[in-house]
């Protein structure tokens, strides 16, 4: 499967919004992380934020929970339109529930692992979703390094796709730059977030483009 590279804009220049997400339309999706000083210990913002990067772009918006209650709060962000709702294993309470009602709303539904969270806590509902995200950094800030302690978890998951013909994207998230995303491919994720490497980059689609090459190169 092609890899995909979604852009955190987490970090990108929020004066300059529309044209940041202007600045890497040659993405795959764009990654909104929603975080609110609860689950993780920072704030970013919510719907309205999200409902104005899905107006303000074509590419497939990839919303990213990192907040207490997703089973109240995601399906309002597939109701404004984003194409996958990400909710964290740790604080949904009901996971096949919520994946439904996303289903039902018109959007794909992922769960996400922080690190210390097993691929187990999740193994019995994945049929349900789109997509598993394990994240490589703590949930909470860009710019942190990759846990190189991921991999296996990776490949792990990759394992279990297979073995149980799952048809799930494997998303990781944090710390993904060209020195990182060549193991990630090869341990079996397939859909890598990006956010310092591509806004920090002088040129974001150049990067885009590296970024992606190198998956694509490392990919089974
Ligand atoms: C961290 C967020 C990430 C973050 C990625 O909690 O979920 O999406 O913005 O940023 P980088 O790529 O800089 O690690
Ligand atoms: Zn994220």
């Amino acid at each position: 499967m092609a890899s995909r590279i979604h852009p955190s804009i987490l970090n990108c220049d929020l004066g300059h919004l529309s044209d940041e997400v202007a600045a890497i339309s040659s993405a795959d999706g764009v990654h909104v992380d929603i975080m609110d000083n609860h689950f993780v210990p920072n704030l970013s913002w919510g719907l309205s934020v999200t409902e104005t990067v899905v107006h303000s772009t074509d590419l497939p918006i990839d919303a990213h929970l990192m907040i207490e209650d997703p089973d109240r709060w995601a399906p309002g962000y597939a109701e404004v339109g984003c194409h996958t709702v990400t909710a964290h294993s740790e604080a949904c309470m009901a996971p096949i529930r919520l994946a439904r009602e996303l289903h039902r709303l018109g959007s794909r539904a992922g769960i996400a692992l922080r690190p210390t969270t097993p691929l187990s806590a999740v193994e019995s509902v994945l049929s349900e979703f789109d997509m598993l995200l394990i994240m490589t950094v703590e949930p909470g800030f860009g710019g942190q390094s990759f846990i190189e302690g991921m991999l296996p978890k990776i490949s792990q998951a990759r394992q279990l796709m297979n073995r149980e013909h799952l048809d799930l994207r494997i998303q990781i998230d944090g710390g993904v730059s060209r020195q990182t995303i060549e193991r990630a491919a090869e341990a079996g994720a397939d859909v890598f977030v990006a956010g310092s490497a591509v806004f920090q980059a002088e040129n974001a689609a150049e990067e885009i483009a590296i970024l992606r090459q190198l998956a694509n190169s490392h990919s089974h």
